[in-house]
């Protein structure tokens, strides 16, 4: 079982979440994707003792846990953010001043794309097209899209996300 530091019932949980998702997947062929997706719903990311301790339960080496965990783009190996910031730097939104969007939202947050903020509120993507091309220069932010954005405009808006 992983361990932690902290002593706090959240991990408590967390640990019987992720016992809970060995036993629904027990000698269930293709099992590692699925209990990686379901780690990373747990812990927000796949810290590196899950992904060891999936390995030792399922019997199956770490370096192809880890390969697995990198190669795809939906698992992430380092918390992220509560509010997931993602800005178009596709063509349609490029043209329509993508970049000073992007701009601003690094220099207020002190972050690039790819990374998350100290306090965890904020993680910063770039996306190809977020299909909203008609509204550019266009961000998500969780689920939600906002289009034909300036920079002012989009510093008010990441303002409402806590
Ligand atoms: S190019 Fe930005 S939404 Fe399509």
């Amino acid at each position: 079982m992983p361990t932690c530091c902290c002593q706090n019932n959240a991990v408590d949980d967390r640990q019987k979440a992720l016992q809970r998702a060995l036993s629904k997947y027990q000698n269930t062929k293709g099992a590692l994707i699925p209990l990686l997706q379901e780690a990373q719903e747990i812990y927000g990311y796949l810290p590196g003792e899950v992904m060891q301790y999936l390995s030792k339960e399922l019997k199956i080496p770490f370096s192809k846990v880890y390969g697995v965990a990198t190669f795809y783009a939906q698992f992430h190996l380092q918390p992220r953010g509560r509010n997931v910031i993602r800005v178009c730097t596709g063509t349609a939104c490029h043209v329509k001043g993508a970049g000073g969007i992007l701009q601003s939202i690094q220099e207020s947050l002190g972050i690039k794309s790819g990374e998350t903020t100290a306090d965890l509120r904020y993680t910063l993507e770039t996306v190809a097209c977020l299909g909203a091309c008609g509204l550019a220069p266009a961000m998500m932010v969780n689920n939600d899209t906002y289009g034909r954005l300036t920079p002012a405009e989009t510093l008010q808006v990441l303002k409402q996300y806590k």
